[in-house]
């Protein structure tokens, strides 16, 4: 008896192709570290309408949480927010980009959609080092992967916000990290006579420059 075999053949070149494809659109969509580290800008105008949820900020918080603690100690808390009332209430306590010139920072509409604030536990440790840096940019890292964007401000009206949020004073606030879908450009250029001062051109464009490797790698 000769059994016919094709219809169990011909799909599998078929089958590989599709997987091929599938692989290659993977990789080209993925952002490797470097993609991804030059793409986290300072962002400070957004898309207020785009929501972030609360179920992204949590997934947000816990690459904080998985981040490296100096001692391991983990003093960092976190207030999540992405209620219009909330949002305003910290927006009205932060200092945006004291660079640009009698900047009011982003107008009604190009607000964050919502914040990560961060405080330290002084019932924890009272020294906090860079543990809340480290937290922030994992953050950031993290919105940029999903599509958003951010900025760290630790300009911030501290007592006020206290009061605002009720919190307690046991908790210092490090870090107020703002989110949400960007709606602006921000170019990175070379520092240019050592000026390192941000700036925007009449479009708007925000332009970031940045110290030359051979700057800050020293040959000693
Ligand atoms: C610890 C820290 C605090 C910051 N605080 C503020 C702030 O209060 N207000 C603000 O507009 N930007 C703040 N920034 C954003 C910086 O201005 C921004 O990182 C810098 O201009 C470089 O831009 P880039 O993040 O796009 O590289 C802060 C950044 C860091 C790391």
């Amino acid at each position: 008896m000769v059994i016919d075999i094709r219809p169990l053949v011909i799909p599998v070149p078929g089958f590989l192709l599709f997987s091929c494809i599938i692989m290659y659109l993977c990789y080209s969509f993925c952002m490797n570290i470097f993609e991804l580290v030059t793409k986290n800008r300072s962002y400070r105008r957004f898309q207020q309408s785009e929501p972030v949820s609360m179920q992204q900020l949590r997934n947000l918080v816990d690459l904080a949480r998985l981040s490296p603690s100096a001692g391991n100690l983990q003093p960092l808390k976190f207030i999540l927010s992405n209620d219009p009332r909330r949002n305003e209430a910290i927006f009205s306590c932060l200092t945006w980009e004291s660079y640009i010139k009698d900047s009011p920072g982003p107008n009604e509409g190009k607000r964050p959609a919502a914040y990560i604030v961060t405080l330290g536990d002084t019932s924890i440790t009272k020294d906090f080092g860079c543990n809340h840096g480290i937290a922030a940019q994992s953050i950031l890292l993290g919105a940029t992967e999903m599509g958003f964007g951010g900025c760290m401000i630790a300009n911030i009206q501290r007592g006020r916000l206290a009061t605002l949020l009720g919190i307690p004073e046991r908790y210092q606030i490090l870090l107020a990290i703002a989110l949400g879908k960007p709606k602006e450009q921000v170019v990175i250029t070379d520092v240019k006579d050592g000026d390192i001062k941000y700036w925007r051109d009449t479009g708007q464009v925000h332009y970031v420059p940045k110290r030359t490797l051979d700057e800050i790698i020293l040959d000693l």
